[in-house]
């Protein structure tokens, strides 16, 4: 008897244990409604406007004197770009002590890459092709972040890029969503991990929703006309990634979307992301996006760009004020209802109860002190960016460069500049913290080792006055490295370019070191794929390096002279001319797919179809072998999976990092699927003569695409499965589906 009654409480324990996580975590969300509720009853009409407010500081981190005035009447719910503990705290105060209702406010800021110890751009990150590396990024960031005061990161970026002349293509993981959703996945646990209340952690924003990458001619901010398959297919995974990772916050776009600009427009904000996807996170509009619904030519007046917005789903209204001076009136003409203000303003309390503002709305000053710019934070900085590089070309195993050299010089209006190493969204990052690349070569070779300068030419003007020194310190040397690139403002917000080639006399510059006859190497700088057939036809090496972050410099060199062997890939494609844009791997056939034997086929008279380097391309100082690709079975049924591996081997003499890459093809579907898909990849680190078996696992979701009713599912016929080390050199398989 005893005995039963004992296992009878075992048993009860155990499903207790078993049960409570999700009893307490959504008691806890229970618990954070009721206060909710609590407070909406007691809020007043302009206190909840005041809640959907957002008002930027001062650059240098400063709120402005009208915000304390706002926030005291409970007027202000958010600020952008305020930041430091201690001035953080003071607003706080006014806050938490002098308002009414003691709501805390929420402090954002652009956290893109770091925030005071910058990382590569995020383009560059993707370039590791390895989400645990940008996972620990963005935890750094986050954790400096939210020492300086900061709750709130707008990141990641996860717009889809095809077109290199968005200088915003930068800012994202490039090309592909499939790739894009993983990093973007990555990206949100770092900064946010399992709870976003932990002293170390922000809440983060998945932007820009939606097809912002889209712009047309790659001329930022501009109109965009798709598909509802392509958003779906291209543009919305990254953002889908980012909602099951519980992401907390969105931003809107700039953009319009089919005739509906994306702040204002319900398919997006409403019927996919709030019913379909069930999100019930906070939506803030981008920078004067609500205010630009009059110039896009939907709203008539302020008052209408306010109601279009907040009706649509745009829930906090970040810089113009339309929502804060038009709300009561558009309540009380019924344009909005009750109902839909107080959810928009639900939304955000949420967040700031999420973030556990309530209970510990203060900064923690000494946190501040001792948890920023640490050197833990810098080794991740520069193993990072190592990770990042991608190496284009090495002709004849030119590099690695030997320490001992006798003579070296470095050249290139890139080469010494601290300002463009940490690229364009540098957070609280300070230019004169940054390596260049000089330091890290000076740094990196022997005692022995003369180290030459010069600048040789400016980044983007038509001097061609510092060559003939750039000449004569090549000709002294024994081996030459030349930066090039782009300055650090011709990538991200409102820099788009028309040319992809470098600019101003670099490549004068190049051909001229390319004319002493002396050994070189290019390590390019840019945040955006250029396009270079010259130097990738004339030059013996060629090192993408991206704005590669603090400690650039030093992860260069460490690529440079071998003691990081590059595994880095591109995660977007390099075009030969401009005029190919939008290039990408994953196209569609077309009726008449490129023969060089048949004119009416589909290409151009004067520059080959094919890119200048593929998606996914990049090599190694060691060299790999992917065989023996092997799919668990050849048929399979519409909801099966299966598993599909794949031996990498390290043939070469040096330990390396080798990514392997799974593609997949539809052969035939009801609707046209592109050549290629990227479903899988792997970075796996390989001994020289080691063999890895590399297992990938296929089902409803990798194999599944939208039919003609955009239903999703997977469709019968022949499937292709492609594997190598980049989207162009494939080893294949195939099975079908019945
Ligand atoms: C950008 C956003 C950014 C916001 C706040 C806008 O101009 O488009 O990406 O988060 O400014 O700085």
């Amino acid at each position: 008897m005893r005995t039963a009654k004992l296992s009878c409480l075992i048993i009860i324990f155990v499903v207790l244990t078993s049960l409570s996580p999700a009893l307490v975590s959504s008691s806890s969300q229970d618990r954070i409604e009721q206060r909710i509720n609590s407070l909406l009853a007691r809020m007043t009409l302009e206190e909840k406007l005041g809640q959907l407010q957002q008002l930027d500081g001062e650059a240098n981190g400063n709120f402005r004197p009208e915000h304390v005035e706002m926030v005291r009447k409970g007027l202000l719910g958010s600020t952008l770009n305020v930041r430091g503990a201690a001035r953080t705290n003071e607003l706080q105060r006014v806050a938490v002590n002098e308002s009414r209702l003691k709501i805390p406010i929420l402090f954002g800021f652009d956290v893109i890459h770091g925030y005071r110890t910058v990382f590569p751009i995020p383009l560059g990150e993707a370039a590791t092709w390895d989400p645990a590396a940008l996972e620990r990024s963005a935890a750094i960031a986050a954790r400096e972040a939210r020492a300086a005061g900061v709750h709130w990161t707008f990141a990641p970026m996860v717009d889809i890029a095809r077109d290199a002349r968005w200088g915003r293509i930068a800012e994202g993981s490039g090309e592909d969503p499939y790739l894009g959703a993983m990093l973007a996945a990555a990206r949100v646990r770092g900064f946010q991990g399992s709870d976003y209340s932990a002293p170390d952690k922000v809440v983060a924003t998945a932007k820009h929703w939606v097809a912002y990458g889209a712009a047309e001619a790659g001329r930022d901010y501009n109109t965009t006309d798709l598909s509802e398959r392509t958003l779906r297919e291209v543009y919305f995974p990254p953002f889908k990634a980012a909602i099951d990772a519980k992401v907390g916050t969105f931003m809107t776009a700039f953009n319009d979307i089919n005739g509906v600009p994306a702040t204002a427009n319900p398919f997006v904000l409403s019927d996919v992301l709030r019913s379909e996807w069930k999100f019930d996170g906070l939506v803030v509009s981008d920078y004067t996006a609500v205010m630009e619904l009059m110039n896009h030519g939907l709203a008539r007046d302020e008052a209408d760009a306010a109601s279009y917005a907040l009706n649509a789903g745009t829930d906090m209204e970040m810089v113009s004020r339309f929502y804060n001076k038009h709300g009561a009136a558009l309540i009380r003409s019924g344009k909005i209802s009750t109902t839909t203000l107080n959810e928009a303003v639900r939304r955000v309390l949420r967040i700031k109860f999420r973030l556990g503002l309530f209970e510990k709305p203060y900064a923690d000053e000494a946190r501040e002190t001792n948890s920023i710019f640490t050197p833990e934070h810098l080794a991740a900085a520069r193993e990072i960016a190592a990770r990042s590089m991608v190496l284009l070309k090495n002709q004849g195993d030119f590099l690695p460069l030997s320490k001992g050299v006798k003579a070296i010089a470095v050249i290139g209006p890139l080469a010494d500049s601290q300002k463009d190493m940490i690229g364009s969204w540098t957070g609280d990052g300070k230019a004169e913290e940054a390596v260049t690349l000089l330091t890290g070569v000076k740094s990196k070779v022997s005692p022995q080792t003369t180290v030459r300068y010069a600048k040789g030419s400016e980044l983007n003007d038509n001097s061609t006055a510092g060559l003939d020194e750039a000449v004569r310190v090549a000709r002294e040397s024994d081996v030459v490295i030349v930066a090039v690139g782009e300055s650090a403002e011709m990538s991200g917000e409102a820099a788009s370019r028309s040319s992809l080639d470098l600019p101003g006399q670099q490549m004068q510059l190049i051909k001229a070191i390319h004319a002493t006859g002396k050994p070189y190497a290019v390590v390019l700088m840019n945040g955006r794929p250029l396009t270079i057939s010259w130097i990738a036809e004339n030059s013996p090496a060629i090192l993408e390096t991206w704005f590669a972050g603090t400690q650039g410099g030093h992860a260069i060199a460490d690529v440079l002279f071998g003691d990081v062997n590059p595994g880095g890939k591109l995660p977007v494609t390099f075009p030969r001319s401009v005029g190919q844009v939008p290039l990408y791997y994953n196209h569609k056939n077309t009726g008449r797919p490129p023969d060089l034997n048949n004119k009416y086929t589909s290409k151009y008279l004067d520059v080959p179809w094919t890119p200048q380097f593929p998606f996914g391309h990049g090599l190694s100082y060691t060299k790999f072998k992917i065989t023996n690709l092997k799919l668990s079975a050849v048929q399979m049924g519409r909801t099966g999976s299966l598993t599909v591996t794949a031996e990498v081997q390290n043939v070469g003499k040096r330990s390396g990092d080798e990514v392997v890459q799974l593609y997949i093809r539809d052969v035939t579907s009801s609707v046209t699927r592109p050549v290629k898909e990227l479903k899988g990849f792997q970075r796996v680190t390989l001994q020289p003569g080691e063999t890895k078996r590399v297992e990938f696992s296929l089902g409803p979701e990798q194999l599944g695409s939208y039919d003609r009713s955009m239903r999703f599912g997977v469709e019968p016929g022949e499937f292709k499965v492609m594997v190598g080390p980049d989207s162009a050199n494939l080893v294949q398989a195939t099975f079908q589906v019945r």
